[in-house]
């Protein structure tokens, strides 16, 4: 870890289901672990910009603890990568529209949670179609994921 406070973003397609719940337990872990790093989220797409989470995501993030009611969608913007020390996207697709976005300004945008350490899944399932067990599977993988950025960290 640097001796300044490393800032690292998520990025999912709505920002409303998986990045501000990685953000949150992300937060929560390192704050445990005493890291000193900032979090911020945001989406590739604009349709949820300035709204709250999805209800099923808070519900579920907030049965383990997580509490995502102050966050507010927000949509990627290219000076992201000059504002971050990490730019991790959640899945292929928005890996690739960064990647598209990218010119060669600031950090390159990586997969989320082969950043990590997990070699399984390599990308984050949306739960933002299917059932409440989607759900609450996301928040375990996000506390496993974040175990292992925690990981990282600390090794850096
Ligand atoms: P997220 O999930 O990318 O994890 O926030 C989604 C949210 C909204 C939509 C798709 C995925 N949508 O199509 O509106």
């Amino acid at each position: 870890m640097p001796d300044r406070t490393v800032s690292i973003l998520f990025v999912c397609l709505g920002n409303i289901c998986r990045s501000p719940l990685v953000e949150a337990v992300a937060r929560q872990r390192c704050k445990n672990a005493g890291l000193d790093v900032a979090f911020a989220s945001c989406g590739t797409g604009h349709w949820h910009v300035g709204k709250g989470a999805d209800p099923r995501m808070v519900r579920a993030a907030a049965a383990l603890g997580y509490d995502l009611s102050p966050h507010r969608a927000r949509q990627f913007a290219s000076s992201d990568f000059t504002r971050h020390d990490w730019v991790l996207a959640m899945d292929n697709d928005n890996l690739q529209s960064l990647v598209s976005a990218h010119r060669g300004q600031g950090v390159e945008p990586q997969p989320f949670l082969p950043w990590a350490g997990l070699s399984s899944p390599h990308e984050f399932p949306d739960p933002y179609y299917g059932d409440a067990g989607g759900f609450a599977q996301a928040v375990a993988l996000a506390e496993r994921a974040a175990d292992g950025l925690v990981a990282r960290l600390r090794h850096d």
